[in-house]
């Protein structure tokens, strides 16, 4: 897919399809009344005839109308203009692809990003436009013996602005919007992969292929390296596995160079059994999206090296299966983390942690100006939150800010859950100084407790993404949040800085 970003009047130019947007009540927007008057009132006409209401949602495809250089024109349905804002503006784009992609146009012109929303700026919108649209034909096929969707036809878009003075802001929106799309879909490739696939070793390999591409350091420590760090919460989740477990590290240096980074930890178990606590067996082959924190730092590294950020960014992922092998952690068992604190492992089942924690201390060694794990870690967050937002936990209120709103920003939004001293006290254990469950009274929280023992020496937030990472049923597959929302907080803050 091709984009490009221009102020053009509205079909003034061959394409394969015009797309401009009608309010309720029949209410041209501006370009789709550029476009009437060139076309010498035909669009009036049609919405006269009462076949575009301008309800939200709907679509209304004209052919071969005359005047007008373009072969098609798309009228989309916007709602109420008083209420047109950023979300009824992701609406109409998703209506608006998706219906231009059932159509043969090879090319397109979308005006609706010339139009006002919310408090959007033109960048947002064109950024939007361009990611949503890079969503819109996102496939994955790689494990079928052969295609089953025919290739898209649409291959060139044009997001337009009304004002020459916008050229510059679209201009850096648009990139940021293709680089954005690159990085979720490369965040839900690596999420769709099977366990047999994706693999500890695969993470690491895909890890070290985006070092090459981008120029990034990449540093895969190995089982013997994680036991001479003293690993050992880590190292027990990978016991009962044949796959060799990985630490992946990548830097990502755009900034100053004594500028402290940003540490991205990212989970990334990449098939959870539950180990000796074994899952049940329904819906299981939904574990391996359990390295989808993994793979969002993937792919916000990608994002931002596209972009070419001006700011220093450190990724770092333990990578491990969880599985009940003969040598597997046993329920009672007690190791010693990285840090020195010990833990009895109640429940197998309760990895993420146990792999994270080891990543926690890791990251002290980068200094970082802050620290963003990212987990699916449990399923009383989804209980609590559903598939809407992600769970949010921090020992710092500013930083908290500053990540929920680059999810507003990114429409990829969090909420904030509590971390009160109250709830450390459900992981007291008798044999060692903490456990790694705290029953199931605020299971979302009491494992961000958990956590929490471990990020004394830096500004941190933990996003749980459990419910929001990946879709089940029928549109089964990876989310590729929280990418936007990662992305958008280091486009932030390297503007910031
Ligand atoms: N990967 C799971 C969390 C999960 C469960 C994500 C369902 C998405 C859907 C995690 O490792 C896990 O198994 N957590 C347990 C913790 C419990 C044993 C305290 C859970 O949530 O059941
Ligand atoms: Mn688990
Ligand atoms: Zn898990």
């Amino acid at each position: 897919m091709e984009f490009s970003t221009k102020s053009i009047a509205p079909g003034s130019t061959k394409s394969g399809c015009v797309i401009v947007g009608v309010f309720e009540t029949g209410k041209l927007s501006a370009p789709a009344a550029a476009l009437d008057r060139a076309a010498k009132g035909a669009l009036a006409k049609a919405i006269k005839s009462g076949d575009m209401t301008g309800r939200a949602g709907t679509t209304l495809l004209l052919h071969g109308v005359a005047h007008i250089a373009c072969e098609r024109v798309l009228l989309i349905g916007l709602g109420a203009e008083k209420s047109f804002n950023e979300k009824a503006f992701r609406s109409a784009l998703t209506t608006a692809l998706r219906a231009v992609n059932a159509t043969g146009a090879a090319t397109a012109e979308i005006h609706l990003t010339a139009l006002a929303a919310g408090t959007s700026d033109i960048g947002w919108r064109v950024g939007q436009s361009a990611t949503l649209a890079i969503e819109s034909a996102y496939r994955f096929e790689q494990m079928k013996s052969k295609s089953e969707n025919l290739p898209a036809a649409l291959k060139q878009i044009t997001l337009t602005y009304a004002q020459a003075s916008e050229r510059k802001d679209a201009e850096r929106g648009l990139a940021q919007g293709i680089a954005l799309g690159h990085g979720m879909s490369f965040a839900k490739d690596l999420g769709n992969l099977p366990g047999n696939v994706c693999t500890p070793a695969y993470l690491a390999k895909a890890a070290q292929a985006l070092g090459k591409r981008h120029k990034l350091k990449v540093k895969v420590l190995e089982r013997a390296e994680m036991q001479k760090l003293g690993m050992g919460s880590l190292l027990s989740v990978a016991r009962g596995s044949a796959e060799p477990p990985k630490l992946i590290v990548i830097e990502y240096n755009g900034g100053p160079k004594n500028q402290k980074p940003v540490a991205l930890v990212g989970k990334g178990v990449t098939f959870d059994t539950g180990g000796t606590s074994l899952k049940p067996a329904g819906e299981m082959d939904e574990m391996k999206y359990d390295m989808s924190g993994a793979g969002s730092v993937l792919g916000t590294l990608k994002a931002i090296a596209e972009m070419r950020l001006p700011i220093n960014v450190v990724g770092i992922i333990p990578a491990t299966e969880n599985m009940p092998g003969s040598r597997a952690t046993k329920p009672g068992d007690i190791v010693k983390t990285m840090s020195g604190l010990t833990v009895e492992i109640l429940n197998t089942d309760s990895e993420g942690r146990l792999i994270l924690c080891d990543a926690l201390t890791y990251a002290e060694r980068y200094e970082p100006s802050a620290v963003i794990d990212i987990a699916t870690l449990t399923g009383a967050c989804v209980i609590a939150l559903g598939h809407v937002v992600s769970g949010l936990f921090a020992n710092d209120d500013a930083l908290a800010k500053e990540v929920l709103a680059a999810g507003e920003a990114s429409q990829d939004r969090a909420w904030h859950l509590p971390l009160h001293d109250e709830y450390q006290e459900q992981l007291k254990s008798n044999f060692a100084d903490f456990a790694n469950i705290g029953g199931r009274p605020a299971g979302a929280v009491t494992a961000a407790c958990y956590l929490s023992r471990f990020t004394k020496k830096f500004k941190w937030v933990h996003l749980d993404v459990a419910g929001t990472a990946w879709k089940s049923g029928k549109e089964k597959g990876s989310t590729g949040r929280p990418v936007p929302l990662l992305t958008q907080f280091l486009i932030a803050r390297a503007s910031n800085r």
